[in-house]
């Protein structure tokens, strides 16, 4: 039975851990040639790795999205391997921990953090669109693109002002691309999970995971698994009429 992707390139940033892992395996397993970019490229060949193991096709691709050169790379490399790009999943990311202490109020992150969690996640998925919509553009048009934002780019959370700032700039993006290109073809939309159980939330599940959960409704983390199952469908032509939407997938912690 043909999968929902059947004959489709797609390219995952940050595809070689997580969310982007999990949607990478998910995508070639509904038929895609999948191109898995990530700035650890020996991680993104694991991915590549499970991918050929269950008879999948896909390559790894080495680079840093917050870099135009190198985001530029990685389109022509999946270009020159699979021919074209058909979906895009602008998913690398970092958490708060990542650029400086944990806890911090505002008043107390420094510029450098708060610029370099603006150049991963905002400035990493507006380079990507950017190179992918052009590619798109040159091939005639058509394709879908879904951007990784989060619950946090629709509410506010204490102590991750730089991160909920990124994010409420991924949906803003997404929804400027969607309008400018919706005659074109190509749908624009971002995935918002809540709390997903991978590398990036390790830390914070251990210190903090029972508050958290109290906060949930359904009272469990997410599995990575949960958010590629739709990305891979957002991608595909079954969300046809789907454009500069916000997806929210988090337990309901959103709603309570
Ligand atoms: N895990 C969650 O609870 C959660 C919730 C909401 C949103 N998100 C978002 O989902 C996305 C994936 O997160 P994850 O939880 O799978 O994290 P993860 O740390 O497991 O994976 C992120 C990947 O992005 C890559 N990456 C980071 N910076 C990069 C850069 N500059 N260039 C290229 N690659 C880079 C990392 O190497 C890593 O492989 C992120 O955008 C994150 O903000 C995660």
């Amino acid at each position: 039975m043909a999968g929902i992707l059947e004959g489709k390139v797609a390219l995952v940033t940050g595809g070689a851990s997580g969310i982007g892992q999990a949607t990478a395996v998910v995508m070639a397993r509904e038929g895609a040639r999948v191109a898995v970019a990530d700035r650890a490229e020996a991680d993104a060949a694991g991915t590549v790795a499970l991918i050929n193991a269950a008879g999948g096709q896909a390559i790894a691709i080495g680079g840093d999205v917050t870099r135009e050169a190198e985001v530029a790379a990685m389109v022509a490399r999946t270009v020159s391997a699979f021919g074209r790009i058909d979906c895009a999943f602008n998913n690398a990311g970092i958490s708060g921990r990542a650029v400086g202490p944990a806890g911090q109020r505002s008043h107390e992150l420094s510029q450098e953090a708060f610029d370099t969690m603006l150049a991963v996640n905002v400035r990493g998925v507006f380079l990507c669109l950017k190179h992918e919509v052009k590619q798109m553009l040159a091939q005639g048009g058509g394709g879908a693109i879904v951007n990784t934002a989060s619950i946090a780019g629709l509410i506010g959370l204490a102590t991750s002002a730089h991160y909920v700032a990124a994010k409420h700039g991924v949906v803003g993006l997404t929804k400027s691309a969607a309008i400018e290109y919706a005659l074109d073809g190509i749908r624009v939309n971002c995935v918002n999970p809540g709390y997903v159980a991978t590398p990036m939330t390790k830390d914070i599940i251990d210190e903090r995971g029972q508050d958290i959960l109290a906060k949930v409704p359904m009272r469990r983390f997410g599995v990575p698994n949960e958010i590629a199952e739709a990305v891979a469908w957002m991608c595909s032509d079954k969300a046809s009429f789907m454009t500069g939407a916000s997806h929210v997938i988090d337990g309901g912690y959103q709603a309570a």
